[in-house]
């Protein structure tokens, strides 16, 4: 398999990495060390990797983090009343709730209580607002975020690119959109936003310069579904069974990446593409939260 096409989420984190690094250490010569607390609700397996994945990242960076963990029961006024909490902390500079909470609470209600100053995912309806304002100065959500940053690190133009984003939804779908069709520097693109209502997916998908897919489920990116020389660039993380594997399932994105491959111009490999720099994104977005609240640092 050639890799020249790869998109390597990983190297390109490493380097957003290395950048807040030395934010982090400037904070810390005015005396200031960023702290980021992750809540989680119950115990999802796919939240438990995650939260503890982007810890030892902050651990790594020299950012301070601690998670509280809630039992599913959990009422949703104990959660908000602990959200008051944080918010009040001086030494917490931001607040991550993992996704999905159990169905009794609600998630909309639970964003809209982080403090948009602390709020490094971008889910509050301020720093929603913010993005669809395009006047910059809000948190961008990390998914969308890191797709816009590999794209721009990548040299992928999105000015005037069709591009076609595969989901609706409102952590990495909707601002998506909002980003790529920015009256901005690595913008100005024109964007389909399909989702399950949509008419003939394939048929938008085949003229895109650049297809984005969210929409979970896996491998619906198929070949014949990419123009020859498009970026593809897959945000899945699709569990799907497989005896013959350890945990009895193994991980897809989606896109089928091997028939794919071939025909993309450029393409993120997953694992290794867009969840890397998620994270990377996180831990920007938690130095950036950090030097406004404390006005340290180089920024
Ligand atoms: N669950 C899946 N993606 C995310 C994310 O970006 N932030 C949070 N808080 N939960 C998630």
């Amino acid at each position: 398999m050639s890799a020249d096409n790869l998109i390597d989420g990983r190297a390109i984190a490493q380097k957003v990495h290395a950048e807040t690094e030395s934010r982090v250490d400037a904070l810390k010569s005015a005396g200031v060390k960023p702290g980021l607390m992750f809540v989680r609700v119950g115990e999802d397996s796919a939240s438990k990797v995650y939260v503890g994945m982007k810890e030892r990242t902050a651990a790594k960076l020299g950012i301070r983090s601690e998670t509280t963990v809630l039992p599913e029961d959990t009422p949703e006024a104990d959660l908000l009343e602990l959200l008051g909490k944080l918010n009040a902390d001086a030494s917490v500079h931001g607040i991550l709730v993992q996704a999905p909470l159990p169905r009794h609470i609600d998630e909309t209600n639970v964003f809209s209580t982080v403090s948009p100053a602390k709020d490094i995912d971008g889910f509050h309806p301020v720093n929603v607002g913010k993005l669809m304002l395009g006047k910059g100065g809000g948190f961008v959500p990390c998914t969308p975020g890191a797709v816009h940053e590999l794209l721009i690190r990548s040299g992928v133009a999105a000015e005037g690119a069709e591009v076609v984003i595969l989901g609706r939804g409102n952590i990495v779908g909707k601002p998506m959109a909002a980003i790529l069709c920015q009256k901005k520097q690595h913008a100005n693109a024109t964007v389909t936003l399909c989702h399950s209502r949509s008419r003939d997916v394939a048929e938008h998908c085949r003229r895109a310069d650049i297809v984005v897919a969210a929409m979970g489920v896996p491998e619906f990116v198929k070949a014949d579904m990419v123009k020859p020389g498009a970026t593809v660039i897959d945000v899945g993380v699709n569990r799907v069974d497989d005896p013959a594997a350890e945990k009895g399932y193994r991980l897809v994105g989606d896109v089928d990446f091997a028939a794919v491959q071939p025909i993309a111009g450029k393409i993120t490999p997953n694992p290794g593409g867009v969840g890397p720099m998620t994270i990377a994104m996180l831990m920007r977005n938690t130095v950036r939260a950090t030097e406004q609240q404390t006005d340290a640092g180089i920024r």
